[in-house]
């Protein structure tokens, strides 16, 4: 099996982990980071991708790589993210399948990169053309709009996804892309209020301040400082390496490309500015006489340009500031706000404001970006979702994050851990288990609908009375103390009553990823989400489209007492749905992995990555595909797309598809241990072994393409040629005929010319003739005038005759020079199709009635008289023939199935048909009986015994016979015995031998023509035997008895074979007297047997009763 260049071929390290040899932590380490160290930051195992962050550009991503990968197998090429791609594009588009891409890895490993690479490899091999380019463009640009607002640097990564984002791309059945679906999960809001040490708010704000034209700034009434604004932080308001001005650009030309509309960019900057606005509202306290605190806002110059901004009245925002109005039934009450719980409602409004903003952009994108035709799409799905975290301090959204991904990571392990297990069991291929942990109890812990801490929150958000985050987590403490991987203070388990790591306000939960500490503050809070409703209201009053689609509960018409669905029981429900979608489709997976906590690049800090290699499970990953198998194909599909290489299994395969494949693997000289046979699937070993599969794949359609294309021309010629060849006929017919038509004319008219100078000439010679003879003798003049005329008649005739005859001759030379042309033409058409086609006609009855007798043989049985009808004369003689030559045939392998033993049989009876045949009519009723020679059983027969040991020679035929008394006619019983060298007779009661002829005696047997059993023995005069006289004896078995005599003295060489006289008269020596013996036909009357009497001295008479 060669290959060209291959995964396998020129690595550094492996390219594949199944591969690697010795498997153990250490050897993958080493080989990731021998690869790493290398640029190659790409290693599969199987079909999993495996990416660590390279942290810098390298030259791996141009159209040339696009190229290079495009329509190659998987394992062709060394491992690439464009193999995944590609892999999954062409499983979409030739195999209709729907595929998701789940790209998993914790903070800055590279998951949005990676998620933006498929697409711009997809986006490169797709169709082309305008509608498709543009539904390419719209789709790659949604990109940077929807990271400008959903990406932060964080401590971890400068870009970070702060919003899981799942989007489905569609295409049409040619795998041109159609459209898309954006899903976007739970934006981290509370960033846009506050940001970790060393983080920053979402890039959007730094673009807008740093990239916006003054005139714009100016509009949006901003000031391009950013430390004015106490919702960006400070101390890293620029990210080393990132234009923000330059982005800002990039955006607004994406916004552009997605279908943004002027005004709606327009507006999307307000409320982006509103919320930099909101941040710089401040309270200060102010006492009311019923000792109440209120809070007023500080300076209303921001609230002032806020509300100018949004088109709300300032009054009715500060008042929603100020208050708070709870209805409950019919009534109202208004309580007013402390400087605290302004603050909060500020940061409520902004939190609100924006992630609202943020889900509405994306519902705008989708309408932009929805697949126009209503045909059946076929699906890509990239999920890029934020990564596992672990912070020091980690709060609701972590724990939502967390449990996003440990959904994933249940995703992967049931699809591809467990599956491939239970997939050999349930194949029936051998196969040992392999251990890995299950994070299903995690998920269960989280999410459980009855103790789940996700519903605990929720119940505990629901529940009347005080709830504060304490008394959330006194209730986890309670009913998940048990569970083995939740840690808590002051849980039931004593366990941790003493660990200090564990605070008292935080429970810890032990994450298929390491172990992560939640902080409850907030908690309550965040899954709450509330807004009041006055400033929802206040919101919904603006005098701005946008602001009031964002705020639908708003409005006076929706008021609804019903709570809102909690953060964490939304985020629950979507999750559910994702994972049900994934579920759906084929996976592709890619496992990122980030090389260092510094962002840097070259550096692969082992620690690290061997923490993530073991949370993502992959030495499982690789342990399972090694003790497996590399590819597995359902032997249906298997045959399908392979059986063009065998010809057995070309064009048809009639049987079983799995018989099938095994026909093709035998042929195609795959070593046995590279697959197994399961109950409904081949498994494959070897990834070379399905690339050498596809490769002679690829080379046999090529030649079938070829073969159809040479077809294809062939016929095309033909039909070209023939039509040519047809009007060529056309043409030239009718040009000859013109021709010889012109000819003619020519001809005629030069003839007619000639013609009448001639007669012309002779009128003149002669008129001039008769002038003169008139001038000469004017009284001659008259007779002579009237011989001339007559002699002018008579020329004129000649001359009409002449005309005649010569269009006769011409007439006939026009038939005749066509017939010449016609008998030249017709050897080259007519005359030779006849003969083909004759010989193609009898050629095909031939054939169709050779085909027919072999459908319609007779049996095989020798006696079978039936023999199919001839269809048609001509064929009579070999119609015969075929018959002879048949039944010889059948005859022969009939006789070929004999034994000796049967074969001596019916050589037996041969020889009694060459006696008897036609001869004698007691034959037909011997035919069907068998000739078993031994009739009595002597050796057996106690009766017989001395009989037996009286005579030495094996017995050949022993039988109760009559001996017919030569005096009456009457017959005695005797037992006849024949042996080789003679014949016994004996007395049928006592067994006493009463007479013995030695063969070599007996001159003649004498029998009847007719259907009696008698018959005489003569003896030879003068031998020892003849004194007694001749033998006269009847005996059903005549036929038997005398063919098995006859031939054991043919067998005697030293004598002549024994004579067999068949007449109806024949003498019989008894002593001295010669007697008659004569076979006269008696009437039926008589009885059936036949009977003897003594009518004279010298005659026997033997009356056989007729035959009917
Ligand atoms: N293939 C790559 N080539 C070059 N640089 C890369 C590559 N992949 C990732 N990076 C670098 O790593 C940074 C972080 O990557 P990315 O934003 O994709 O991480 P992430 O996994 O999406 O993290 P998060 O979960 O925080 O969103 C990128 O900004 C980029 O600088
Ligand atoms: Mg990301």
């Amino acid at each position: 099996m060669e290959g060209k260049a291959s995964l396998l071929d020129n690595m550094i390290g492996v390219g594949d982990m199944v591969l690697l040899e010795p498997l153990s932590e250490d050897s993958f380490l080493e080989n990731l980071k021998k690869r790493f160290d290398h640029n190659e930051i790409y290693t599969y195992i199987g079909s999993v991708v495996i990416s660590v962050n390279p942290y810098r550009s390298l030259p791996i991503y141009t159209p040339e790589k696009v190229e290079e990968y495009r329509n190659r197998n998987f394992y062709e090429l060394s491992p690439h993210i464009y193999a995944l791609a590609d892999e999954a594009y062409r499983s979409l588009r030739d195999q209709d399948k729907d595929q998701c891409i789940l790209i998993t890895g914790e903070s800055g490993a590279g998951k949005t990169e990676a998620s933006k690479l498929v697409m711009s490899y997809v986006a490169a091999v797709c169709g082309k053309g305008q509608e498709v380019n543009k539904v390419k463009e719209q789709l790659l640009q949604s990109n940077p709009v929807l990271e400008a607002f959903g990406n932060a640097k964080t401590v971890r990564n400068d870009n970070s996804s702060r919003f899981g984002k799942y989007m489905d791309i569609e295409f049409d059945f040619k795998g041109d892309p159609l459209g898309g679906v954006i899903s976007n999960y739970l934006l981290e809001k509370s960033r846009v209020v506050k940001q970790p040490r060393g983080e920053r708010n979402f890039h959007v704000f730094y673009q807008l301040l740093s990239g916006a034209s003054d005139e714009t700034l100016k509009k949006l009434k901003l000031d391009r400082d950013v430390s004015k604004y106490n919702y960006l932080c400070l101390d890293s308001a620029s990210v080393s390496g990132v234009d923000d001005a330059a982005n800002f650009r990039t955006v607004r030309n994406a916004m552009q490309i997605v279908g943004f509309m002027e005004d709606e960019v327009q507006s999307v900057l307000q409320l982006v500015a509103a919320v930099l606005k909101l941040g710089n509202i401040e309270f200060k306290p102010e006492s009311r006489s019923n000792g109440l605190d209120e809070s007023r806002v500080k300076d209303k110059n921001d609230l002032k340009e806020m509300c100018e901004l949004l088109g709300i009245e300032q009054s009715v925002l500060e008042r929603a500031f100020s208050y708070r109005t709870v209805e409950a039934k019919s009534e109202k009450v208004s309580t007013t706000l402390n400087v605290a719980q302004a603050y909060y409602a500020r940061d409520a409004l902004a939190k609100n404001l924006y992630s609202r903003l943020f889900s509405w952009m994306v519902t705008r994108i989708n309408g932009s970006i929805k697949a126009q035709a209503k045909t059946r799409h076929k699906v890509m799905g990239v999920l890029d979702i934020y990564g596992f975290e672990i912070f020091e301090d980690n709060s609701f959204e972590q724990f939502i994050i967390n449990y996003c991904n440990e959904k994933l990571q249940q995703i992967f392990i049931e699809l591809t851990l467990r599956e491939e297990q239970e997939e050999y069991i349930r194949e029936g291929i051998e196969w040992t288990n392999i251990e890995y942990f299950n994070n299903a109890v995690i998920c269960d812990l989280m999410e459980n609908n009855q103790n789940g801490i996700l519903a605990m929150l929720d119940e505990e958000c629901l529940r009347p009375g005080t709830v504060t985050d304490e008394t959330f987590l006194d209730k986890l403490n309670t009913i998940c103390a048990e569970h083995q991987h939740f840690e808590s203070r002051l849980s039931k388990n004593s366990k941790f009553l003493t660990d200090h790591s564990l605070p008292h306000n935080c429970f810890r939960i032990q994450h298929y990823a390491g172990k992560v500490l939640y902080r409850v503050e907030g908690f309550v809070d965040k899954n709450n989400d509330l807004l009041y409703r006055d400033l929802s209201q206040a919101m919904y009053k603006a005098n701005h489209n946008l602001i009031k689609q964002l705020f639908p509960e708003g409005s006076p018409a929706k008021i609804n007492l019903k709570r809102p669905p909690t953060a964490g029981f939304q985020f629950k429900a979507s999750v559910g749905t994702l994972m049900r979608n994934l579920q759906t489709k084929n996976p592709n997976y890619i496992r990122c992995i980030k090389p260092n906590d510094k962002k840097a690049s070259h550096i692969f800090t082992e620690s690290l990555v061997c923490h993530q290699v073991r949370y993502l499970g992959l030495m499982e990953n690789v342990r399972v595909r090694r003790a497996g198998y590399a590819f597995r194909q359902a032997y249906e599909a298997c045959l399908e797309r392979y059986k063009m290489l065998c010809k057995k299994t070309w064009p048809h395969w009639k049987g079983p598809a799995r018989q099938g494949v095994e026909v093709l693997m035998a042929d195609l000289k795959v070593p046995p241990e590279e697959y197994s046979y399961g109950r409904s699937k081949i498994f494959i070993r070897n990834p070379r072994t399905l690339f050498f599969l596809e490769e002679r794949r690829r080379q046999c359609l090529q030649d079938l393409a070829a073969l159809i294309q040479k077809i294809y021309r062939g016929w095309k010629c033909r039909r070209q040629f023939l039509l040519m060849k047809k009007s060529q006929v056309v043409v030239a017919a009718w040009y000859r005929r013109y021709a010889q038509e012109k000819k003619y004319k020519k001809i005629k008219h030069a003839t007619t010319v000639m013609q009448s100078y001639a007669r012309g000439w002779q009128a003149r010679k002669l008129l001039r003739q008769l002038k003169h003879q008139k001038r000469i003798w004017p009284d001659a003049a008259l007779p002579l005038c009237k011989h001339s005329a007559l002699s002018a008649r008579r020329e004129l005739r000649r001359l009409k005759e002449e005309a005649r005859r010569k269009h006769a001759v011409a007439v006939i030379w026009a038939y005749w020079q066509g017939l010449k042309v016609r008998r030249e033409y017709r050897k080259f058409f007519r005359a030779n199709a006849g003969r083909k086609i004759y010989n193609f006609t009898v050629q095909r009855i031939i054939q169709k009635y050779f085909l027919n007798l072999r459908k319609n043989l007779p049996s095989m049985s020798p006696i079978d008289k039936s023999w199919p009808t001839r269809p048609y004369s001509f064929l009579d003689g070999v119609h015969t023939e075929l018959r002879r030559i048949f039944h010889l045939w059948r005859c022969k392998k009939y006789r070929s199935q004999f034994t000796e033993e049967k074969k001596a049989v019916y050589e037996e009876k041969l020889e009694a048909s060459e006696l008897f045949k036609d001869k004698k009519a007691l034959y037909p009723s011997s035919v069907s009986q068998s000739f078993k020679g031994d009739y009595l059983e002597i050796n057996k027969n106690p009766k017989y015994q001395k009989l037996h040991s009286a005579v030495d020679e094996k017995v050949l035929l022993a039988d109760t016979i009559s001996k017919i008394n030569r005096a009456n006619g009457k017959g005695t019983p005797r037992i006849f015995l024949l042996t080789k060298k003679s014949v016994v007779l004996a007395d049928q009661k006592t067994g006493q031998v009463k007479a013995s002829v030695p063969l070599l005696d007996l001159a003649s047997v004498s029998v009847s023509k007719q259907s009696d059993g008698f018959f005489a023995l003569k003896l030879k005069e003068g031998s020892a035997s003849a004194v007694k006289g001749d033998f006269l004896l009847s005996s059903e078995r005549l036929i038997e008895i005398i063919t098995k005599l006859y031939r054991l003295s043919a067998a005697n060489a030293e004598r002549v074979p024994l004579s067999v006289d068949i007449s109806d008269e024949f003498l019989v020596q008894f002593k001295n007297d010669k007697v008659c013996v004569k076979f006269i036909q008696g009437s039926p009357r008589n009885g059936n047997s036949a009977s003897c009497k003594r009518k004279n001295n010298r005659l026997l008479e033997v009356s056989v009763p007729s035959t009917p």
